[in-house]
């Protein structure tokens, strides 16, 4: 079995507002994707690793990458997340029958996250770690008045990583270019769910939060610092 991680690491940050994209802030002493990637590195179960770069920045993320080990390739990313997954698939060498796909956005990635996630695909196409709803549903209108509460025990909130048999995923990738729906996908599990593919949701007992705005930035940066401290 050869599993290889693609961490798609492309996007400008919007949200966060800084004067370079976000992957490449500095969090608790390393550019921000380089704590995801010193996880994949730590993981037994990861062979190889994929990272996608944001247009016009890959040599700071050539030197934030430094000497990664189970480096394979660094390329350029698209204009959508899913743009960005589809130019990394393609950097997978042929022979990988699993896929993991990681955001650099979630730094707290473990080697933990990693194996539970595969773990998630012995039975199906695809696992992602997600966490249950902890608060109550409402649906609303346009003008936000309540529709709807909604039953939370079967609502998940999706995050990385993501594993998938890769034929699975490379099919899902391709059928989502071809119907021109891959620009709207947020995560890659809904584009094998949109071909009828089997994914599992893994519960997330592990802290994974995402970094999306400045005060995201603090608190994962006091939770590194604090796991640091740890070990
Ligand atoms: N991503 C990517 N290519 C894109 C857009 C996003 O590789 N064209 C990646 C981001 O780098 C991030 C992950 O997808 O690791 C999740 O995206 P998000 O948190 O939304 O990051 P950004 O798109 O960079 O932030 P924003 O939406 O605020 O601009
Ligand atoms: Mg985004």
């Amino acid at each position: 079995m050869t599993t290889v991680a693609i961490v798609v690491a492309a996007g400008s940050g919007t949200r966060m507002g800084a004067d370079m994209p976000k992957a490449l802030i500095p969090l608790a002493g390393r550019p921000l994707v380089a704590w995801s990637i010193w996880a994949l590195n730590a993981s037994d179960r990861v062979d190889g690793i994929v990272v996608v770069a944001p247009p016009g920045h890959e040599r700071p993320m050539g030197m934030a990458l430094g000497e990664t080990a189970e480096l394979l390739a660094m390329t350029t990313g698209g204009s959508s997340r899913g743009r960005s997954v589809a130019a990394g698939l393609g950097e997978v060498p042929e022979g990988a029958d699993r896929i993991l796909v990681h955001d650099a956005a979630r730094p707290l990635l473990s080697p933990d996250h990693i194996s539970m996630v595969l773990a998630g695909i012995e039975d199906a196409d695809g696992a992602i770690i997600a966490a249950p709803a902890a608060d109550t549903i409402k649906r609303t209108d346009d003008d936000l008045h309540i529709v709807e509460t909604i039953d939370r025990s079967v609502h998940w909130l999706a995050q990385t990583p993501q594993a998938f048999r890769t034929e699975s995923f490379a099919r899902a990738i391709e059928v989502a270019l071809e119907g021109d729906y891959i620009d709207t996908c947020t995560d890659c599990a809904a584009m094998v769910e949109a071909m009828g593919g089997a994914v599992r949701v893994v519960p997330s007992v592990l802290p994974n939060q995402k970094v999306t705005t400045p005060s995201d930035l603090e608190i994962v940066a006091q939770l590194l610092e604090a796991r640091n401290l740890r070990a």
